[in-house]
């Protein structure tokens, strides 16, 4: 195995570097935005110290350069999920403008009264609301996969959901509340075989292993730079070209035309047929070279590096009383998420970040999953590839420490 170098990743994030209330920071929150390593930032700091100009316009030099590099980040992105070509890459806000444009391309020239929308019940606000919306303005029906106790999916359940009825499936790859890793490429099989168009949230997923569109075989694939060590403001919806080609546009105005009159457009061919206006520049090259960090990292052993703190993780909360971990996934990725018999999520998130340490508390914008778990709200720990050892072993001591103080 591969040594992974973790002072050396640390050392690329200059946040990390600093103290928080009087301690050193420890940030366990990276499924809320990761940080960005000095090769993002240089990355951004040199376009626009070098190349700024607007893309796919002007004729002169520096133009030209600036859409070179642009389109570069494309491929790059195209390489990194292992897409067919970069035209299968279009650039997003994020994971919920990526969704979003799907629901409104694909879902509101496709669904009718009768047809169904299968997701899950443990999927974000970004893919649950947004088809909430297209099934009140379509009449089709929303159908909710429901989940074991374990916090997997109930794949009997979904399987006898299946039916020709059932127009697309859309679904989280890893929740960001259970963690739980979803069996994408086993549900997108019997998706297609009942004729179902799929999507895949992978926001969560991304930063923790490999994705391979191909192998997973989906249509859409879904991803936010910044939860993967990029820019925020900058996301990537992964289409399948034939799917692609047969979408009119959602949003209007330059960069997605071909040809203008008073009267009529006619529109670019996909991808940029679906980027309307100036994109965001600095930020897709920022992805490009956050992405190939997160590939260095993945080669030298960074997932296994993350799995191992995330057992260490587990094994220290089991034995501290009045905490249950939430969920108990046999696949899970990234993240932890738990509750107190004794205590309040918010006031144990309080008194943790009176010690530096940086963890989320709430209901984790999956409102309908902690109402169907019975929970308010949940504390979540979520790794990121410069987590240390020590560091969990900090969270677990003042953790525990402050289990004690509330419970006085
Ligand atoms: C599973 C999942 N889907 C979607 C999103 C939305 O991502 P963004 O806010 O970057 O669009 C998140 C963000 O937390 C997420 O965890």
């Amino acid at each position: 195995m591969t040594f992974f170098d973790i002072q050396q990743v640390r050392d690329q994030f200059p946040i990390l570097q600093q103290q928080i209330n009087g301690h050193p920071l420890v940030y366990l929150d990276s499924a809320a935005t990761a940080h960005k390593p000095e090769c993002v930032l240089q990355a951004m700091l040199d376009f626009y110290r070098t190349d700024n100009a607007n893309v796919h316009r002007s004729a002169h030099s520096l133009a030209g350069r600036a859409t070179q590099r642009f389109e570069q980040a494309r491929q790059r992105v195209a390489s990194f999920l292992n897409a067919r070509s970069s035209d299968e890459i279009i650039w997003t806000r994020g994971t919920t403008e990526a969704i979003n444009l799907v629901a409104n391309t694909w879902g509101k020239s496709h669904l009718q009264a009768g047809d169904e929308i299968l997701l899950s019940a443990m999927e974000h606000h970004a893919n649950l609301v947004t088809w909430q919306q297209i099934a009140q303005q379509t009449g089709a029906k929303l159908r909710i996969i429901p989940l074991l106790s374990s916090g997997e999916l109930d794949l009997l359940a979904f399987r006898a959901m299946l039916s020709t009825k059932t127009r697309i499936v859309a679904l989280v790859h890893v929740s960001n509340v259970l963690g739980t890793v979803n069996p994408v490429a086993e549900i997108v099989r019997l998706a297609k075989q009942v004729g179902a168009m799929t999507l895949i949230d992978g926001a969560q997923a991304v930063a923790h292993s490999p994705v391979d569109v191909q192998a997973l075989d989906c249509d859409f694939y879904a991803f936010s730079g910044h939860k993967a060590y990029g820019p925020t403001g900058i996301g990537v919806l992964y289409g399948r070209y034939e799917c692609l080609a047969q979408l009119a546009p959602w949003q209007f105005g330059g960069e997605m035309i071909r040809t203008v009159t008073f009267v009529e457009s006619e529109f670019n061919l996909p991808p940029l047929r679906f980027e309307a206006g100036t994109p965001a520049i600095a930020e897709a090259i920022g992805l490009s070279a956050a992405l190939d960090f997160l590939s260095e990292q993945q080669a030298a052993g960074a997932e296994a590096y993350q799995q191992a703190l995330l057992q260490r993780l587990i094994h220290g909360l089991q034995p501290i009383e009045g905490v249950e971990l939430v969920g108990q996934p046999t696949e899970r990725q990234g993240l932890v998420s738990i509750v107190f018999t004794h205590a309040h999520h918010h006031d144990v998130c309080q008194l943790l970040d009176a010690q530096g340490i940086a963890v989320r508390s709430g209901h984790h914008c999956a409102m309908p999953l902690l109402n169907t778990l019975g929970l308010a709200g949940t504390l979540r720990i979520s790794l990121g590839v410069y987590n240390k050892e020590m560091e969990i072993d900090i969270f677990l001591q003042a953790l525990r420490q402050a289990l004690e103080l509330l419970h006085d």
